[in-house]
C-alpha cells in the first residue's frame, strides 16, 4: 500500500476526533461505551508508524547534520533522540502490514545506530561519517523488506534546511 502524505492529514484529523470523544467519554463513563478504543482498532498503528519514521528522518539527519559539523555534544543529542524513538516504535508499532517491524528494527538498525554512537563518543568523524552511509543503507534495507523500497534515505549531499546552526557552541 502506498502511503500519501494525506494519510497524516487523517492522522491528525482522527487524532482529534479521538480526543473529542475520550473527552465525551470522560463525561459519560457510566454509559460504558468505548468510542477511543474502537479508534484504535481501525488502522491507527500503520498511520503512526509514518509519523514515527518522520521523526526518525528528522532525528537522521540533524545527527548527520551534527556529524558533518564534528559536534559532538550535538550529535550525541540527537543519536539519543533517535534512539528513544526506535524504542517507542518497538514498543508502540510492532507490527506493521504483517512485517515485524520492532524486530527489524531491532536486527537491522539499532546496531548501525549503536555504532555510529560509538564513532561519536570516540570522537572519529571520518568513521562516523562511513557509519552514517552503512546506517541509511539500513535504513534503505528495511524499507525494501518492508514493500517500501521507494523511500530511500541518502546521507551524503546535506542540504540544511533547518533554521539551526550545527557548529559547535563557542565556549
Ligand atoms: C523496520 C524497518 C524500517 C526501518 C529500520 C526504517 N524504516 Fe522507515 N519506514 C518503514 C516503513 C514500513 C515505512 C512506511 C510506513 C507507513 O506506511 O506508514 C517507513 C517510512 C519511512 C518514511 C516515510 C515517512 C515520511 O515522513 O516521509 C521515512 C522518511 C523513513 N521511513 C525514514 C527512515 C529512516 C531515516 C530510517 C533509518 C534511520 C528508517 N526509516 C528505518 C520501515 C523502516
Amino acid at each position: 500500500m502506498l502511503v500519501l502524505p494525506a494519510c497524516s492529514a487523517d492522522t491528525d484529523e482522527s487524532g482529534t476526533v479521538r480526543e473529542a470523544s475520550a473527552q465525551s467519554q470522560q463525561a459519560h463513563e457510566e454509559t460504558g461505551h468505548d468510542a477511543a478504543a474502537e479508534d484504535e482498532e481501525h488502522g491507527e498503528e500503520e498511520a503512526e508508524l509514518a509519523i514515527y519514521m518522520s521523526r526518525v528522518q528528522r532525528w537522521t539527519h540533524k545527527t548527520a547534520l551534527a556529524v558533518d559539523a564534528e559536534n559532538g555534544e550535538l550529535s550525541e543529542f540527537y543519536l539519543h533522540e533517535l534512539e528513544e524513538t526506535l524504542e517507542t516504535i518497538q514498543m508502540e508499532a510492532p507490527v506493521y502490514e504483517g512485517y515485524e517491524v520492532g524486530k527489524l528494527t531491532n536486527e537491522i538498525l539499532v546496531p548501525e545506530v549503536e555504532a555510529l554512537d560509538s564513532y561519536v563518543d570516540e570522537g572519529d568523524w571520518s568513521g562516523a561519517r562511513e557509519q552514517l552511509t552503512t546506517l541509511s543503507n539500513a535504513c534503505n534495507q528495511c524499507h525494501a523488506a518492508t514493500d517500501h523500497g521507494f523511500i530511500r534515505i541518502q546521507l551524503e549531499d546535506l542540504d540544511r534546511p533547518f533554521a539551526q546552526s550545527f557548529a559547535p557552541e563557542v565556549q
